[in-house]
């Protein structure tokens, strides 16, 4: 092996012309980034998204001058070190090692570049999860395949397909699915969440541009994930706002609350067979409930031991009376609140023939 007879390597005038470069772009990096018109593409139709805009701007700057630098060096060093045909065919490069200076920039500068990231990132994460007011309006958004669904206030039922939305009202927007796990996002709002069946995650925001902004799917939720592209927030004036509301009362007037009321009831309880419902209940349910516990035995839920029959406790968790009709409710529709979550039979894997055996068997336990 031949090595270099001198190691200190002394960087000549080209390294300066590329610094200087490279310091040229990185400033150029930055000005475009700042100077960018983002809401020429794409509007801001809600407060915040002009701080979301800003924390955008702020990284794609920080992000271009580390790249600028990145690549620049590494371009400039793999050029000007590169192997020569006088070389000695085994020769190795210069080994720089201990050169305490190199080192503590190289890693102080990063330090303190994450750290002011990291500050912009909390303040602007505090203004969209804390800093909205919340006293205006309170919406839900539930995802379907393949759907957006969404609950107004004095509405009955849900409404399909847009999300109406006064302007200048500030809104807290409940989000959560009915089946597998969506995604809520709104180019023009920069607000994206996942919805996520058994959670609710809560988005707050006021609008401040009236018009239609689609509403996106992002998380791949099946065959016809693609179509969850169609629908859309409309942000519109207060009188428009009212009169949509009172057309939708109006036309929802008939419709339950609940939007698996139907489906529910239509759980036959009738043929519950006992015995089944044992062994479906040690497959889906022991694991979260007790069988022999009463309702304070929670292993994650509450021990159901005489669950239909339990004086200190005549009502199930969501204040509906201990009947065999509210717990088959209960089992199919998934619960969540005080005490937690629990999956819905779909997620469940549970037929209606499954839930009236786990019916009967849980009104056995005394
Ligand atoms: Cu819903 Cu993808």
């Amino acid at each position: 092996m031949v090595e270099n007879k001198d190691p200190a390597v002394h960087v000549d005038r080209g390294f300066w012309i590329v610094t200087a470069v490279i310091a040229l772009l990185s400033v150029l990096g930055v000005v475009g980034s700042y100077r960018f018109p983002i809401t020429n593409y794409l509007p801001e139709a809600v407060i915040p998204a002009n701080e979301i805009d800003s924390l955008a701007r702020l990284l794609s700057a920080g992000g271009s001058v580390v790249l600028i630098i990145v690549i620049g060096y590494l371009l400039y060093f793999s050029i000007a070190f590169r192997g020569r045909s006088s070389d000695s065919p085994n020769a190795v490069g210069v080994p720089v090692h201990d050169n305490v200076r190199l080192e503590f920039w190289w890693t102080a500068l990063p330090t303190a570049f994450i750290i002011v990231l990291a500050i912009f990132s909390v303040y602007i994460w505090r203004q969209i999860n804390i800093g909205q007011p919340n006293n205006g309006i309170v919406l839900e958004s539930i995802g379907h395949q393949w759907f957006y669904e969404f609950r107004y206030p004095k509405v009955k039922g849900t409404v399909p397909n847009e999300m109406h939305l006064p302007v200048n009202v500030p809104v807290t927007l409940h989000v959560t699915s009915a089946d597998v796990i969506h995604s809520f996002w709104v180019p023009a709002m920069r607000l994206k969440t996942d919805m996520v069946p058994g959670l609710v995650t809560t988005l707050r925001f006021t609008p401040m541009n009236p018009g239609r902004y689609p509403i996106i799917c992002t998380e791949f939720c099946g065959v016809q994930h693609g179509v969850m592209n169609k629908q859309v927030v409309v942000i519109e004036d207060k009188r428009s706002f009212n009169s949509w509301l009172s057309s939708t009362q109006a036309k929802n007037k008939n419709l339950s609350d609940n939007p698996n009321a139907a489906s529910a009831s239509a759980v036959n309880l009738s043929g519950g067979v006992a015995s089944a419902g044992q062994q479906t209940f040690s497959q889906k349910c022991a694991a979260c409930h007790s069988a022999t516990g009463g309702f304070s035995q929670r292993i994650v839920g509450p021990g159901l031991k005489a669950v239909m029959h339990d004086s200190a406790h005549p009502k199930l968790v969501d204040g509906d009376p201990a009947t065999p009709e509210n717990v088959a409710k209960i089992v199919h529709n998934g619960y969540t609140g005080d005490m937690g979550n629990m999956p819905n039979a779909q997620t469940n894997g549970l037929s209606d023939k499954d839930i009236a055996n786990l019916v009967a068997y849980l009104a056995t336990l005394k």
